[in-house]
C-alpha cells in the first residue's frame, strides 16, 4: 500500500524530470513515464482494485491529487519551455534597426524645378505672387480673350493639341491664359475698391503645341509674368526683365536685347535675346522670351479699364533658360528620365 509519502515522492520525481526535459518532444516522453498506459502513476492507480472499499476512497482521493499536481507541473513545463523557444528565436532574428541603410543615394530636383524655384524666388522678392491655370484650357481662355483671331495659324490643327470630341477645350499652348485668369480674380478681389491695387503674377507651368526635335519638345515649360496697373510703363518691363535675368544667370556682362515683335495680345510686342560676352555661347543672341504691354481688349477681357490702367507681360520658356544657365544643349535630355542625366544637378 502507497503512503502519503510515496507520492510525494513520485510528484517530486515527476517535476525533476519534466524540468531536465529541455524541449517539448523531451518533454512528451516524460509525460509517459508518469501517466502513460503504464506510467508509474497509472500502475498506482490501477493497483487500488486490490483494497478495501474504504481504503480505496481515500488511496483514490491521494493518488488523484498527486495526478493533478503532476499534470500542473507538466503544463507549466510546456508554458516555459514554449517561452523560451520564443524568446531565442526573437534573440536570433533581432535587426538593429539603428544600423544606418545601404546604397540609398540622396534624391535631388529635376534641373528645371530648381529653375523654377530660382526664378519664384527672385520675383516674390519684388511682389509677385505665383498663380495657376489649367493645362487643359478653354479655346475663349488660350486664343479669344487674348485678342487672337478666328483664322490665327496657332488654332490649326498642326500647332495645337485638340481633345476628341470637344470644340471647346485644348492643351494649352501658352502660359498666357493665366493672364486672363489673374486678371478676373484679381478685379474679383477689388470689385469695391476705388483704385484697384497692383496684379503682379508669375504663372509657371506646362504647355503643349506639335512639335519635336532636339530645342522642342510637344510638353514643355512657360513662365508667364504679368504686371498691371497705373502708370505701368514699356520701362518698367525693360527694367524688371533686365534685372531678372543678371540676377538669374549671375553675370553681371549679360547683354538683354528687346527685339520688335508681334503678338495678337500685346502692342507694342517684343523678342527678348540674351547674349553672354564670355564663356561657351559667347557674343550669339539667344531668344528666351517674348513680352510687350498688354493689348487694350485684353485688358477689357480681364474686366480691366484699359483707359486707366496699363501693364506688360511676358512669357519665358523655362526649360530654354534651364538649358543656357546649365550649358545643355539637347532639350529631350529633360524629359527621358536618365539618372546618369539627372544626378549631376543634385
Ligand atoms: N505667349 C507667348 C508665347 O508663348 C509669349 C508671350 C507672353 C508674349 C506674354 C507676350 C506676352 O510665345
Amino acid at each position: 500500500m502507497d503512503t502519503q509519502d510515496h507520492l510525494d515522492q513520485l510528484v517530486a520525481d515527476a517535476e525533476s524530470a519534466f524540468a531536465a526535459a529541455s524541449d517539448g518532444a523531451g518533454l512528451e516522453q516524460v509525460k509517459a513515464r508518469f501517466l502513460g498506459k503504464s506510467g508509474l502513476l497509472t500502475e498506482r492507480l490501477k493497483g487500488l482494485g486490490a483494497l478495501t472499499p474504504e481504503l480505496r476512497k481515500s488511496a483514490g482521493a491521494r493518488i488523484n491529487r498527486a495526478k493533478d499536481a503532476i499534470e500542473a507541473a507538466l503544463d507549466a513545463r510546456r508554458v516555459a519551455l514554449r517561452e523560451a523557444r520564443l524568446h531565442a528565436r526573437l534573440a536570433e532574428e533581432a535587426l538593429d534597426v539603428t544600423l544606418p541603410g545601404r546604397g540609398h543615394a540622396a534624391g535631388g530636383l529635376h534641373p528645371v524645378s530648381r529653375t523654377l524655384e530660382r526664378i519664384e524666388a527672385l520675383f516674390a522678392s519684388i511682389g509677385f505672387i505665383v498663380a495657376d491655370g489649367p493645362e487643359i484650357e478653354t479655346d475663349w481662355h488660350n486664343f479669344t480673350a487674348l485678342n487672337t483671331p478666328e483664322n490665327h495659324p496657332a488654332r490649326s490643327m498642326h500647332d495645337t493639341f485638340y481633345l476628341e470630341g470637344r470644340e471647346d477645350v485644348l492643351l494649352r499652348t501658352h502660359t498666357s491664359p493665366v493672364q486672363i485668369r489673374a486678371m478676373l480674380a484679381h478685379v474679383a478681389r477689388h470689385a469695391e475698391a476705388q483704385r484697384m491695387a497692383d496684379l503682379r503674377v508669375i504663372a509657371p507651368g506646362r504647355v503643349y503645341r506639335v512639335d519635336s526635335d532636339a530645342t522642342h519638345s510637344p510638353m514643355f515649360h512657360q513662365i508667364e509674368g504679368l504686371w498691371v496697373g497705373e502708370g505701368v510703363s514699356f520701362a518698367d518691363l525693360k527694367g524688371v526683365i533686365a534685372d531678372f535675368l543678371r540676377k538669374f544667370f549671375e553675370s553681371e556682362d549679360l547683354q538683354v536685347r528687346f527685339r520688335p515683335s508681334f503678338f495678337p495680345f500685346t502692342e507694342p510686342s517684343a523678342e527678348i535675346d540674351v547674349a553672354f560676352m564670355s564663356g561657351a555661347l559667347e557674343g550669339s543672341w539667344l531668344e528666351i522670351a517674348g513680352c510687350g504691354m498688354v493689348h487694350p481688349n485684353v485688358l477689357r477681357f480681364g474686366r480691366i479699364d484699359p483707359e486707366r490702367y496699363t501693364g506688360f507681360a511676358f512669357g519665358m520658356g523655362l526649360d530654354r533658360l534651364t538649358m543656357l544657365r546649365y550649358g545643355i544643349s539637347d532639350l529631350r535630355l529633360f524629359f527621358e528620365g536618365d539618372l546618369r542625366f539627372l544626378s549631376q544637378f543634385r
